[in-house]
């Protein structure tokens, strides 16, 4: 119980940091806002509490009047200490105290984005980091694929951008209730709108303005410009902006309520490709990656393959189909396919029972405190005029409940809430309306019950929602997030990188209700896609020679397996696991790293053709894929899926030995020299030739083999290991390795 406390105390901290720098800010250059620490309470009484922060700094500042104006909060519930501003002298000073636990500047927090670029390490603050090098996105226009745009949001003003790139030759479509000249402007530089056989609802505009919400979060998520003080109903408040601010942003609308048609996206690629973007991000999946998924007839891969061979990269939602095998969706593998996780950032409900025990619920409820009785029920049937007035637990396995009915009964039976136990999913919906219905899961279910069932008068108080931030919130690839290996190109790993997607705040258009502020936050592959075309954006302005595929690797070789406090990652779904690469491919992206990466694994459009010679693709349809006037002719004899240049290795048909030829282009020190280490999967051996890699003037790029042998003696599932490359330095070049070994097939191979 002490251990849980503290546990709790710790978070209440982070979370209480974050919101000073909201009350924070202009006060005198010399303090900066400063929280102390000081444990526990000590007494019962707030108002003492108060008298005794203000007696501590009242010593330190020599007057009542001084020790006023400097604090700003004074924490006396959960815990002791104040939030004041202070010199770093005073707060020096204040530190030796013999009550104080911890005195912290809350500076990291000044300039406070959108949690999710903080926490993948993105800051604006470090002068030599990715956002500066890249002067903020500036000179990157990013084509966004969806549902249009709500131009009006303050994600979409330009007052900090310079003139619009010379190079850009698109355009902003007038359409209903879109006046160029008026919802255009230097950071909404295109819109164009494609309703070509779409079934159009009466509430659609016939323009890029956005109908159904989503173009508009997606769009804001890549290149949002500074907005402060933004929150979702209050819940993670701070300042909002994109991953590249100052990046240009071209709206494609190709989305009508919901569907989005395959040749309203290719035209629009090709618009696109014309008008000059740099990057094209699509939060766009089909439910089930059907098996014309790599042929012409998928508008996105085969626009995908312009796109690329022009040099423009492509980032793909991994589709929300998860968690199960198999559910990956935009598998091409010229395309950055992005898979989501959560953040280190959670809006749990405390439940506390009268025994003071404090459940963190998942779905986040913002209201008053609700304080009532507690009573179990069986079945739906069970709610009835005796649970008026108080809160019913129930779980979701008995007797066949229903969710709906069970909030319809809730609802009738006017109960103060209702607590259902299920499997534990990460629910973001706000909930702040009756029936007010909280999702715990099946371990605080069976907690709730116990208490229940040791009290004759069982309570419950249910508080607002809190905002927890920081290392005691573990990483997580989301349930919804679809699932490697794909059936149909089980030679390509996917997804290929996972960043956050649960949970992101990001603007919305208002007409969506609960959206008025302008804001709302959401989940989805849909959302952690345009978070990496943001971080695409950024390297692009860095490294303007890469190509698509020189940018995907970088992304996946320096991808973390770990979260930012150096945690596993873990993956939800049906059971809980450690996350792997059919989770989150390389894993979570570190953008600073994917900036240096050292070596690239490189490919182009030819390769990707000789893959389909691989694939079994006749050359009558290369050749179309390829838009080629003369035959594209396939070598003779074919070349081996396995050798596609990615960075990763994945072999699903292993019967004895297998060797894969990857090539790898030094981007960093001209003089390089890298040392080899491996992971084998289970029961898998790994030779590599040559084992050093030493370039210099000459030597920008080396091959290498790799043979894979299996010890299995039967058929296996998939086991997962990694080759890295790694020089004096500090560059670490690591590609997931994904191994099945098939011994007993049903079919030729
Ligand atoms: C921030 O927004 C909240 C609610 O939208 C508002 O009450 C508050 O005054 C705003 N603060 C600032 C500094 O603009
Ligand atoms: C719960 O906490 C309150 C306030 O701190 C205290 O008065 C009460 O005795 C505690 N109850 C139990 C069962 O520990
Ligand atoms: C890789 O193996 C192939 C086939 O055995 C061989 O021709 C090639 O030279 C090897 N490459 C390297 C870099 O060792």
């Amino acid at each position: 119980m002490s251990s849980q406390v503290s546990c709790w105390v710790l978070l209440v901290v982070i979370v209480l940091l974050k919101f000073t720098v909201v009350a924070g800010g202009a006060y005198d250059d010399q303090t900066k806002v400063h929280i102390v620490y000081l444990g526990e309470t000590e007494h019962d009484d707030p108002e003492l509490e108060t008298a005794v922060h203000l007696g501590m700094l009242e010593s330190l500042l020599g007057s009542k009047r001084d020790a006023s104006e400097s604090m700003i909060y004074s924490y006396r519930h959960g815990f002791s200490g104040f939030a004041a501003h202070l010199t770093d002298s005073q707060a020096k000073k204040i530190s030796e105290h013999p009550s104080v636990v911890q005195v912290t500047p809350n500076s990291y927090y000044e300039l406070q984005t959108t949690r999710t670029f903080d926490y993948l390490g993105v800051y604006q603050s470090n002068p030599t980091g990715l956002l500066r090098r890249a002067n903020l996105g500036e000179d990157i226009i990013i084509g966004v694929f969806d549902s249009g745009v709500w131009p009006e949001l303050e994600s979409f003003n330009d007052r900090e951008l310079g003139p619009i790139p010379a190079r850009w030759k698109g355009r902003c479509v007038d359409g209903e209730k879109f006046d160029s000249k008026k919802n255009c402007n230097k950071k909404l530089i295109g819109t164009r709108y494609y309703n070509m056989d779409s079934r159009i609802s009466k509430t659609e505009f016939m323009s890029a303005r956005e109908s159904d919400p989503h173009g508009s979060h997606v769009a804001s998520i890549a290149g949002s410009s500074f907005v402060p003080n933004v929150s979702n109903h209050g819940l993670g408040i701070g300042t909002m902006r994109g991953g590249a601010p100052n990046a240009r942003i071209a709206i494609y609308k190709v989305c009508w309520q919901g569907s989005c048609s395959d040749a309203a996206t290719l035209k629009a690629m090709d618009d696109a490709i014309a008008d000059g973007v740099d990057l094209m991000s699509l939060s766009l999946a089909k439910s089930i990656p059907v098996l014309t998924e790599t042929s012409k007839q998928n508008g996105i891969s085969y626009g995908a393959f312009h796109a690329i061979s022009k040099g423009i990269p492509v980032l793909c939602a991994g589709g929300n189909y998860g968690p199960s095998a198999y559910t990956i969706s935009n598998i091409a593998p010229w395309i950055i396919t992005v898979a989501a996780t959560s953040l280190d950032r959670w809006f749990p409900t405390p439940l506390t029972l009268d025994n003071n025990v404090t459940i963190l619920a998942r779905t986040p409820y913002k209201g008053k405190e609700i304080q009532g009785d507690l009573m179990f029920v069986e079945c739906a049937n069970e709610i009835t005029s005796a649970t008026k007035d108080k809160v019913v637990l129930v779980f979701m396995t008995r007797c066949d409940n229903l969710e709906e009915t069970l909030i319809t009964k809730v609802a009738e039976a006017d109960s103060k809430a209702l607590i259902i136990a299920s499997k534990r999913v990460d629910a973001i919906s706000v909930v702040e309306f009756n029936p007010i219905v909280i999702r715990v899961d099946y371990e605080q279910g069976t907690v709730i019950m116990k208490y229940i069932s040791s009290t004759s008068l069982p309570t419950i108080k249910i508080s607002s929602a809190i905002t927890l931030i920081g290392p005691l919130i573990s990483t997580k690839v989301a349930d919804f997030s679809g699932r490697g290996p794909s059936s149909l190109s089980p030679y390509v790993l996917k997804p290929d990188i996972a960043a956050p997607g649960v949970a992101i705040v990001a603007a919305c258009n208002p007409l969506k209700p609960g959206a008025e502020s302008g804001f709302t936050a959401e989940s989805g592959t849909s959302m952690s896609t345009p978070v990496v075309a943001g971080l695409v954006a950024l390297l692009r302005a860095v490294h303007p020679d890469w190509s698509p595929a020189a940018l995907r690797s970088a992304l996946v070789t320096t991808a973390s397996t770990t979260d930012p406090y150096g945690e596993p990652i873990f993956a939800e779904g049906l059971s809980q696991k450690l996350a792997d690469p059919f989770d989150f491919g390389g894993g979570l992206v570190n953008p600073e790293k994917a900036s240096d990466p050292g070596l690239v694994y490189d490919a182009g459009a030819e390769d990707y053709l000789r893959f389909l010679c691989a694939s079994g693709y006749d050359e009558t349809s290369i050749t179309k894929m390829a838009s080629k006037t003369t035959p594209y002719q396939c070598p003779s004899p074919r070349p081996s899926m396995l050798d596609l240049n990615l960075p990763s290795i994945t072999v699903p048909f292993l019967k004895g030995e297998v060797t894969v030829t990857r090539t790898v282009t030094n981007v960093g020190p001209v003089f390089s020299f890298y040392k080899l280490i491996v992971e084998p999967p289970f029961g898998v051996t790994i030779d590599v030739a040559p084992n050093v890699l030493a370039f210099n003037t000459y030597v920008k790029q080396l091959s290498f083999n790799v043979t894979i042998s299996t010890t299995h003696q039967a058929n296996s599932i998939y086991y997962f290991g990694s080759l890295t490359w790694t020089d004096c330095s500090h560059h670490k070049v690591t590609i997931p390795i994904s191994v099945r070994t098939q011994k007993l097939m049903y079919f030729n191979h």
